[in-house]
């Protein structure tokens, strides 16, 4: 027998509308500094970075084509609190050694995950540049010594699921940010 449970509701932090334009703005700040730089890689963080790896793209522009690839890093089970350890599920980059690079995380929480993957890059590609790119920061939970360099929103200590952030799995496709209020989280 099923039995009941609380539905878990969703308190909304920034609306679709509020993270297009913000997004205008990082894509326009990110395009000053890339403009000139030569044949940049972007790199995607699966799975949390999809949306925001696919409006931000949209919204730089630089005097060469960008190139983007994609790894998937985990760090979360599908509880709430990070696991400690950083998962490589998905780590095959093609030959980007002394490139400009860019990573596009969903968010950086401890830092451990970024930390893991901008060491990983330095060791393995010497890029000319390395910078990273995060839809959301939360710099009361970090661990890790590793910082963005480009914030879409910086959020107090909340967990948050929508716009490619999810609870188990689930919430991905909301187009919003919200707050996820749940009696086992
Ligand atoms: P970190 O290694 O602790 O910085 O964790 C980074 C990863 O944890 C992110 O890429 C997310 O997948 C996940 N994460 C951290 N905070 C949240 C949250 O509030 N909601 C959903 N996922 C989160
Ligand atoms: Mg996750």
């Amino acid at each position: 027998m099923k039995t009941e449970q609380a539905k878990p509701t969703i308190r909304e932090i920034y609306s679709a509308k509020q993270i297009q334009d913000r997004i205008k703005e990082l894509g326009a700040e990110i395009s000053k500094e890339y403009k000139t730089l030569e044949r940049p890689v972007v790199i995607g963080v699966m799975k949390g970075a999809f949306c925001f790896l696919a409006d931000l793209v949209r919204n730089i522009q630089c005097n060469d084509p960008l190139q983007i690839e994609f790894v998937r890093l985990a760090s979360y089970g599908s509880a709430t609190e990070s696991s400690g350890t950083v998962q490589t599920p998905y780590l095959d980059l093609p030959n980007i050694i002394g490139r400009n690079i860019l990573v596009v995380e969903d968010i950086i929480d401890s830092g451990r995950t970024a930390k893991f993957f901008m060491d990983y890059l330095r060791d393995q590609f010497s890029p000319k540049t390395l910078k990273m790119a995060v839809f959301l920061d939360k710099p009361s939970r970090r661990i890790a010594k590793q910082n963005a360099d480009f914030v879409g929103f910086t959020i107090d200590d909340l967990f948050v699921v929508g716009y490619g952030l999810d609870f188990a799995e689930q919430y991905r496709e909301l187009p919003y940010l919200g707050e996820l209020n749940n009696d086992t989280n």
